[in-house]
């Protein structure tokens, strides 16, 4: 009943050639299938192009995303920011929101999340919104605290009716980039409290609708015991996204 979804988070990477080049020899080897959304996250600089090469070769599959962006949805004196108007206008339709890198580094909220999810679903992009842990929150065993703690706060004052229309992106921080997957049964125990909250806050029926992916180290190797599991339903893809063969790959594997 929900559709896998697998996304590539290029983070700071691809010069605008090997984007292009990226983004559309995803797309030239997964256009036969039929039973997964694709979507590409280009650096901010690359996403005009990638999307404009996408639409130029016909390709409606792969939908771009980008990293982050602004909460005010339109215009104004932001220094370096980038609104949801001109995301939308560069051809995006997703937008990934509260990645840990964001919150590490560059000071990313919790309340900000939760606005930009806002912003970014009353002006027609999906935000993939970003929860997960650290080693320290897991050891001291308070992952499934932390866990509700930051999916209340992301989803405070939407509407249940618009949840069906966001994905989250559970990524315990200590398997983002380092080689260490959460073993599937993990991911599972979470994904399936995550939907226990979604439950709580919106009633079953929505709660089956919200599509939970996961990510940190997922690759060719582990996708298929990953996406098998029951409400395991995607994947938020960091240093495997970022070559062809191996993006293909996962995307094969979870075509349903
Ligand atoms: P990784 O990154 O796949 O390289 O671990 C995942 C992410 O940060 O989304």
């Amino acid at each position: 009943m929900r559709r896998h979804i697998i996304a590539g988070n290029w983070k700071m990477n691809m010069l605008l050639e090997d984007a292009v080049a990226l983004a559309t020899g995803v797309a030239q080897n997964t256009k036969e299938l039929g039973g997964v959304d694709l979507v590409v996250a280009p650096a901010m600089l690359a996403v005009a192009p990638v999307a404009k090469a996408l639409k130029d070769a016909g390709f409606t599959h792969l939908k771009v995303a980008t990293q982050n962006m602004h909460t005010v949805p339109t215009k104004g004196a932001y220094t370096g920011e980038v609104s949801a108007q001109m995301l939308k206008d560069a051809g995006c339709d997703f937008v990934i929101l509260g990645h840990s890198e964001r919150r590490q580094y560059f000071g990313e909220t919790d309340a900000g999340v939760n606005h930009k999810a806002k912003v970014a679903l009353a002006h027609g992009l999906t935000p993939i919104i970003c929860i997960g842990e650290t080693l320290a929150e897991r050891e001291a065993e308070r992952t499934f605290d932390r866990i509700e703690f930051q999916v209340r706060a992301a989803l405070a004052g939407i509407d249940d009716k618009n949840l069906p229309a966001l994905v989250l992106a559970y990524e315990p921080i200590w398997a983002i980039g380092t080689g260490k997957t959460a073993s599937p049964e993990q991911a599972q125990e979470v994904h399936a409290f995550i939907r226990s909250i979604l439950s709580k806050l919106a009633g079953d029926e929505i709660a089956q609708q919200v599509r939970i992916q996961y990510g940190g180290s997922v690759k060719p190797a582990n996708i298929s015991d990953l996406i098998s599991q029951p409400d395991i339903d995607g994947a938020l893809v960091g240093g495997a996204s970022l070559k062809v063969s191996d993006f293909v790959s996962l995307a094969v594997s979870s075509n349903a």
